[in-house]
């Protein structure tokens, strides 16, 4: 009996960590693919990696939202929407809005900067 109990413990585990590997495999960011994007789409225009330009930061933004459960989502939210935006000479305008056949794209974009 404790032979058996031992035996499924160790199944129970191997099934756990597979199914934790493909997880952690299909929510890998690929940072390249990412910065590719951004350039692609004129972010970089108003936001350095970790430079502030007109607007913040990305390795200020990524911290602010990582430890919040609703981070990508309000990201993601913040990136469709045309958000009203806060330049550093006071005037507001609506935040771009990106624009791509490719939600997979954006998905990458937004869970590389959570990861700065
Ligand atoms: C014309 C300048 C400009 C461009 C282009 C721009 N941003 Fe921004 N972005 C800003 C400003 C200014 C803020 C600050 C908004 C605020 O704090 O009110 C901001 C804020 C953000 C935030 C933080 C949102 C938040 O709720 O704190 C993210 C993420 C972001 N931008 C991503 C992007 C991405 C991705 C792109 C490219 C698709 C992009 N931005 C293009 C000016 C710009």
């Amino acid at each position: 009996m404790k032979h058996l109990y031992s035996l499924s413990l160790k199944t129970f585990i191997a099934i756990t960590l597979s199914v934790f590997c493909v997880s952690v495999h299909a929510d890998a960011v690929d940072p390249d693919a990412a910065k590719a994007f951004a350039k692609q789409n004129n972010c970089f225009r108003c936001h350095g990696v970790d430079k502030d330009k007109d607007g913040p930061a990305w390795n200020k933004i990524g911290p602010k939202f990582k430890g919040d459960p609703k981070g990508e989502e309000k990201l993601l939210h913040h990136l469709s929407s045309g958000e009203t935006a806060k330049f550093p000479d006071g005037h507001e305008e609506a935040h771009m809005i990106l624009k791509s056949d490719d939600q997979k794209e954006i998905k990458n974009l937004v869970d590389w900067i959570l990861s700065l």
